[in-house]
């Protein structure tokens, strides 16, 4: 029997925007909300990643000197040549990537980022790989840069296998994404298999669009940036676009500041072009924050061990419930399969809501297959079916708040009958 859709005709206008879900994540945000309001209890908020560390004090009086100082007139399209200096070096440091100011853009948020790389690279009817369970934005954006989505297949680790990649590909092909630490799987990519998921783009044609947000949450292994793996190549040749951002090492999510490095010359000028277009050029003062963000290396490494700690202090007893197959090896959040329990995610979700004020994100929200016409339009979008049991936790938040919401949540299941 087809799931019951959250996403019902979808199809509302001519615009290709118009046709896109909405992302579940917002939705959650707004229930929360709107359930605190109409209960008076405080929920305890395990749907978003927002972390429980601030950025440094250094941070915001970079901010408001550059604003005193009158840094507030447009800079280049790029972003601060200072700026981009400063970010090629540490991407030649600590990625391994060799890049160029040429190829470097300071962004609004490694979410602009995404998008502008997605449109630089989209030519017309052509498709766009994402892991079948993705960051709702990564679909999103796809669509509206006129990309059309296809899924590889993730493996019961969460992590690709390349042949199951290649056979989701078609000759439309074009672009390859990959997010490692994934959101929200926490899956970590190891350089083997980047290394054959980058041949095999190479030897297909495809370009890979590789989201580095996470990069400096990894637990178990280490971060490898794909780029660094195609060091050797001759600029000219290279396919893999870097995402990354101020948003997760150093908790400057509202600040929005990110930076991308395209492969090569022909993209970076795509970019300017999308750039001009869309953003003429990134706020100056929050890039003055930036570079003093970027000498504070200390605080990313405690950053680091906090939500490395929160993992180790909350996430054993889920695994140990039977919810959680294994640890998550990086990023800021842990997929819970809550089979067990009898409910579909959206129930548990919902249920766990009314009961227990504690917020978490179905998973079918990340797992949308979009039916499109031949105009890019979506016609309707439901979760994939396996998707059905999985949830989705923060444990970037207050120890406190995770420790009280997964024994609510724990609580909770065993209530259902459906936690060990
Ligand atoms: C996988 C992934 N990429 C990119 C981003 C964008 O972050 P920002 O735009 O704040 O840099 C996020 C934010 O949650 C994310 O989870």
């Amino acid at each position: 029997m087809p799931l019951p859709s959250p996403y019902p005709q979808l199809l509302d206008g001519a615009a290709v925007s118009s046709t896109i879900p909405s992302s579940e994540l917002h939705r959650v945000f707004r229930e929360a909300d709107e359930h605190e309001r109409v209960s008076g209890a405080p929920v305890t908020k395990l749907h978003v990643g927002e972390p429980y560390f601030t950025p440094p004090p250094e941070v915001a009086q970079a901010l408001a000197q550059a604003v005193t100082r009158g840094h507030t007139t447009y800079t280049e399209v790029e972003g601060l040549l200072e700026l981009r200096e400063r970010l090629v070096e540490k991407l030649t440091d600590e990625n391994g990537v060799d890049t160029d100011v040429s190829r470097v853009f300071v962004t609004p948020g490694s979410c602009q980022g995404l998008a502008a790389l997605m449109q630089a690279v989209a030519e017309p009817g052509a498709e766009i790989l994402l892991p079948e369970l993705h960051w709702p934005i990564h679909l999103q954006q796809a669509l509206l840069a006129g990309l059309r989505p296809v899924f590889y297949p993730l493996g019961r680790d969460y992590r690709p296998d390349p042949e199951s990649v290649l056979a989701a590909a078609t000759p439309n092909t074009k672009v390859l994404l990959l997010n490692s630490p994934a959101n929200p799987t926490g899956a970590v990519l190891d350089t083997a298999t980047l290394r054959s998921l980058l041949d095999m783009a190479r030897a297909q044609g495809w370009q890979i669009i590789s989201d580095e947000a996470y990069e400096h949450f990894v637990y178990d292994g280490e971060h490898v940036s794909t780029a660094s793996l195609e060091r050797d190549v001759p600029v000219s040749e290279r396919i893999v676009h870097s995402v990354y951002t101020f948003s997760k090492s150093l908790a400057m999510t509202g600040y929005r500041l990110g930076y991308l490095s395209t492969a090569d010359e022909r993209t970076a000028r795509a970019v300017r072009i999308v750039q001009e277009a869309n953003i003429i050029a990134m706020s100056t003062p929050v890039q003055y924050a930036g570079l003093e963000a970027l000498r504070l290396g200390q605080v990313v490494r405690e950053n680091r061990a906090m939500v490395l700690a929160n993992r180790d202090a909350a996430l054993p007893a889920v695994r140990d419930a039977g919810l959680l197959p294994e640890l998550p090896a990086g990023g800021w959040y842990a997929v819970l399969d809550v089979a067990p329990t009898g409910l579909t995610a959206e129930e548990f979700a919902a249920r766990l809501l009314e009961s227990r004020n504690v917020a978490v994100v179905p998973g079918s929200g990340f797992a949308l297959i979009p039916r499109l016409d031949a105009r890019g339009r979506v016609m309707s979008a439901e979760p994939a079916p396996w998707s059905r049991h999985l949830v989705r936790i923060a444990v970037c938040v207050e120890p406190r708040v995770l420790r009280d919401g997964v024994r609510e949540l724990l609580e909770f299941a065993r209530e259902c009958g459906g936690a060990a």
